[in-house]
């Protein structure tokens, strides 16, 4: 299972994708990705399409991209009220794997700005903006979402759509099962998956909830039609995950050496104020990885700058904390 496809001219293999994550899938954090591979594909973070139009592509860390990181796709917010013309001639200058749009983030600054689950509810708008951006950009386009507004009503709505992305040549489609009311709240509805693969001959990515090659295996008929799996915050809390995935041998893990290496790597990257965030950000999923992670999470929240961050880190880290399975939670 999800051993390659194709997104338009581009085989990823494996099949394996880094969900995009504000906050959390930057640049620093993607090298770290990359050190141990075992990924397909790596998303970018959500960009805002009018403030991509204003940053430079060398400087901005959200445009920035090493060569080690392999296929990027870069991930996008729109309302339509952008100049996307522009947006999408500029991305061609950018060799990037393929653009995603976001049709799935329920978040309510999000939605306020009619992008996100507020673009998918606007059928009429989401196929102005899909025809728009046709016209100007036939390169490789993705879309994620989920699966609507409506528990009891959904289906209708998302096969409508599923023949709109058809019709507007969407290479692939990243499904995360849950519905806008629900944020992370509840299971990602594995069982639906068969159903959306059946509807539709491009291919859909799977997503939301899995923590190991276990929960795959284990619900094989429900994962076997999607042709390929995307994971999100387990990335971040454990950034070697991806091995696991594609069959790679494991690697000894040093976490106080692997949470510093990303210290050192969102530095690089950020200036102290704007790393300070990130960091904070990143050590909420990796203290996921200990027994009493809670104390790490409580002794950086007192910090008030990037090096006293590294310094309540350190000292949990290196006292060498007792592992524990490592689940996966969000802040509240
Ligand atoms: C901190 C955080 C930030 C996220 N940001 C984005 C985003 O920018 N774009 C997006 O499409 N989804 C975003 N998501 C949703 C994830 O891409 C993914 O769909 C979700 O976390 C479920 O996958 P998981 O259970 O593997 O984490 C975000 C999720 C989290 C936890």
């Amino acid at each position: 299972m999800f051993e390659s496809i194709t997104i338009a001219d581009r085989t990823i293999a494996p099949a394996l994708f880094l969900a995009p994550m504000a906050g959390v899938t930057n640049s620093a954090f993607r090298r770290l990705l990359a050190d141990f591979g075992g990924y397909g594909a790596l998303f970018t973070e959500m960009l805002s399409a009018s403030a991509f139009l204003q940053d430079k592509a060398d400087e901005s860390p959200f445009i920035k991209r090493r060569t080690c990181e392999g296929q990027v796709i870069y991930q996008f917010r729109v309302s339509g009220e952008e100049n996307l013309e522009a947006v999408f001639a500029r991305m061609a200058e950018i060799d990037c794997t393929a653009i995603d749009l976001n049709l799935g983030c329920p978040a309510p600054e999000i939605q306020q700005k009619a992008s996100g689950a507020a673009l998918w509810r606007d059928f009429p708008r989401l196929q102005d903006v899909l025809e728009r951006i046709r016209r100007c950009y036939d390169g490789p386009l993705t879309v994620k979402c989920r699966l609507g507004d409506d528990p009891g009503n959904w289906r209708e709505g998302f096969r409508e759509r599923l023949r709109l992305f058809e019709d507007c040549g969407i290479h692939a489609i990243t499904v995360h099962p849950r519905f806008s009311t629900e944020k992370l709240k509840r299971r990602a509805r594995w069982s639906e998956f068969p159903w959306i693969a059946a509807q539709t001959k491009l291919p859909i990515v799977g997503n939301g909830d899995v923590c190991s090659r276990m929960d795959v295996d284990a619900n094989r008929a429900l994962f076997e039609p999607l042709a390929g799996l995307m994971l999100g915050r387990m990335a971040a809390v454990k950034p070697w995950i991806f091995r696991e995935f594609a069959g790679l041998p494991p690697l000894e893990i040093d976490h106080a050496e692997v949470w510093d290496r990303l210290y050192r790597y969102t530095l690089e990257d950020f200036p102290p104020e704007r790393a300070f965030g990130r960091l904070k950000e990143f050590t909420f999923y990796f203290a996921q990885n200990f027994f009493f992670g809670h104390e790490l999470h409580k002794g950086i929240q007192k910090a008030q700058t990037a090096a006293g961050i590294r310094e309540a880190a350190m000292k949990f880290l290196e006292g060498r904390p007792q592992l524990s399975a490592g689940g996966m939670a969000s802040p509240a």
